[in-house]
């Protein structure tokens, strides 16, 4: 995997800590606090773990800001980071409550490193940072798409070999997943990621933001079959995505029927993002020999999503982890299971790392 602080030159006031902090004995027990703010949540969690044990949560706080957002139709960034810095004090003092311990009861700090908002990024990772150079804890910056990747795992002792399906709002994935930190990458989305088509033909539709959900809403009521749209790059063994063609297509029949019926065209925008969801994940399943499949990521709470991924998936043989609804959409507990199993393995990171608003896993 890719890691933002992997390259880091240790030359900054924090050389002294830096040094001590790259290389670490496997530890056992421990309280790990992350700090979620990638986007339009600012997140807190504090996970208890120990290696060949299930992690626990023992608290997962998160401030929405999709309300601020909505006014402006999407993700302002200067707004969002200007909120993360307003939210993460109280937000961190209320997941210590929670999880009914202090300050000092952690063991170890952890941020989202990348990919992101660099602005909104800072915000929690130089927080993080801020009460290990304090505290003298170590520091882990973690990716925040291993975070979807393995939260799907999060209540199992370990994480098993498996295909892993991310559909999130910046991201469409599919991974191959040997175990915890051996990732290898096997299709990705050319242009749009399928939650940002979501948003983007929810726009379309008139509906607020974040389009995904309010999409799922009045498809209920709408026929799957009153239009075909497109399901782009389903020929061969392909195993990209690309929605920007959907995306027009939709575009162009709400031009030409502009009384065309919002729950027919949600219903069958939602139907072609699904089938092309199923289809590239069970190749890729197939392609990669494993038996399990792992989907994550906030499309990944609707409710056609997970019923096309469930039913296919029993039809095929395959075994079926999805992430728990709460673990979909971003959220720190997902943080801290991947800066656990970071730290678990023995890495931590220096405190002059960089953001990485471009990372990749
Ligand atoms: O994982 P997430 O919270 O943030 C990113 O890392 O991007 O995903 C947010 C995305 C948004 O595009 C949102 O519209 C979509 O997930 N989403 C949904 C649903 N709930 C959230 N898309 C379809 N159906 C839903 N029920
Ligand atoms: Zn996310």
């Amino acid at each position: 995997m890719e890691h933002p602080t992997a390259n880091v030159q240790h030359g900054s006031q924090y050389s002294a800590i830096a040094k001590t902090q790259t290389t670490m004995n496997h530890p056992h027990v421990a309280i790990f606090l992350a700090i979620e703010s990638s986007c339009d949540e600012t997140a807190v969690a504090i996970l208890r773990g120990e290696p060949g044990e299930a992690a626990e949560v023992l608290a997962s706080e998160v401030a929405s800001q999709i309300e601020e957002h909505r006014e402006h139709g999407g993700v302002v960034p200067e707004v969002a980071s200007r909120s993360h810095s307003l939210a993460l004090n109280a937000l961190v003092e209320k997941a210590l409550e929670n999880a009914g311990i202090g300050m000092g009861n952690i063991d170890v700090f952890g941020a989202t490193m990348g990919p992101g908002l660099a602005s909104s990024l800072l915000v929690g990772s130089t927080a993080a940072k801020a009460m290990s150079c304090v505290s003298g804890k170590p520091f882990v910056g973690i990716n925040h798409l291993e975070g979807h990747l393995l939260s799907p795992f999060m209540n199992r002792t370990e994480v098993p070999r498996h295909v892993g399906l991310i559909v999130s709002g910046g991201h469409t994935l599919l991974m191959e997943v040997e175990s915890a930190g051996k990732y290898k990458k096997l299709g990705g989305t050319r242009d749009d990621a399928a939650g940002e088509a979501f948003d983007k033909v929810g726009k379309m539709l008139g509906l607020p933001y974040p389009g995904g959900p309010e999409i799922e809403k009045i498809a209920s009521s709408g026929n799957p079959t009153a239009y075909d749209f497109p399901r782009s790059m389903m020929q061969g063994g392909e195993l990209d995505f690309s929605f920007s063609g959907l995306k027009t297509a939709v575009l162009y029949t709400l031009q030409k029927e502009p009384k065309a019926k919002s729950a027919d065209i949600a219903a069958s925008f939602q139907v072609a993002v699904v089938e092309v969801l199923v289809e590239k994940t069970m190749r890729a399943a197939k392609a990669a020999g494993v038996n399990l499949i792992g989907l994550s990521g906030g499309v990944s709470l609707n409710r056609v999503v997970r019923e096309a991924f469930t039913k296919r998936c029993s039809k095929e043989g395959f075994e079926l982890a999805i992430a728990e609804g709460s673990l979909c959409t971003d959220n720190a507990a997902m943080i801290a299971f991947a800066g656990l199993l970071r730290f678990f393995a023995g890495k931590v990171d220096p405190l002059d790392g960089d953001i990485g608003p471009n990372l990749r896993l």
